[in-house]
């Protein structure tokens, strides 16, 4: 399956909407972390619903920002929650960025890294358009700790980097990228029933629940373009 026709049925499904609820949870949490400033041009690979883009428009008044995705349909439903003139969606693929050199501030990424096919080449993409100074945050909650995570990649039909977090910084290195943090942000928002409703649809025990979403949440891992 690509990414096209996974993720645009996805979009006509109106998960769109249910990433950007559930991803806000700790999102949110990330986005307030990044230095980004009034006017800066921010890239969002994998962009969904493009939520991230608007919320950086409002918070930080973003100058420019652009939301890129593989999915038409997705590209399409982004589009539509927005009239922002500052931010544009696009169609395209990590791996061969439609950018300039040195030409973006900032790139954000949530839940979308790990479904590059070639993730070093991805790597070496956002070194090349990044300017000297530049960051990108990179979020993701399916990762080699975060263990009842792993069957995802049953539900998906796009074969998906299961990374550790070391794997994650020294790909960050090979790419010339400075690690200047990396972290988990837990989900405290998600409802978490009691012991007696489980086994639920996703989780056999409530502890594995709480291991998923209080313990390891979302892995951010952030990369500095290093200056000259
Ligand atoms: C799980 S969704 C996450 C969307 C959004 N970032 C969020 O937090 O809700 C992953 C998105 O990445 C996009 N994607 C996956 N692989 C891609 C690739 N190689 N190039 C461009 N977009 C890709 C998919 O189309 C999908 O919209």
């Amino acid at each position: 399956m690509s990414v096209r026709s996974e993720f645009d049925q996805w979009a006509a499904d109106g998960k769109d909407r249910g990433m950007e609820q559930r991803h806000w949870h700790t999102a949110k949490h990330a986005l307030s972390r990044m230095p980004v400033e009034s006017g800066d041009t921010v890239l969002d690979l994998g962009t969904g619903s493009g939520y991230a883009l608007r919320a950086l428009r409002e918070t930080r008044g973003i100058g420019r920002g652009y939301g890129l995705d593989g999915a038409p349909e997705m590209v399409r439903n982004a589009r539509e929650y927005t009239d922002d003139d500052r931010i544009g969606y696009v169609i395209g693929d990590f791996h061969t960025l439609p950018f300039e050199a040195d030409s973006i501030d900032h790139i954000w990424s949530m839940e979308a890294f790990y479904y590059a096919q070639q993730p070093d080449t991805v790597l070496e993409e956002i070194s090349r358009v990044l300017s000297p100074g530049g960051t990108v945050y990179c979020a993701v909650n399916f990762f080699e700790e975060s263990v009842h995570t792993h069957d995802w990649q049953e539900l998906v039909g796009i074969e998906m980097q299961l990374w550790d977090r070391a794997q994650y910084r020294a790909a960050f290195r090979d790419a010339g990228l400075i690690v200047a943090e990396q972290d988990t942000i837990p989900d405290r928002e998600i409802e978490i029933p009691p012991a007696d409703q489980f086994p639920t649809e996703e989780f056999d025990s409530r502890e594995a629940m709480v291991d998923r979403y209080r313990e390891h949440g979302t892995l951010l891992t952030v990369g500095v373009a290093p200056e000259g």
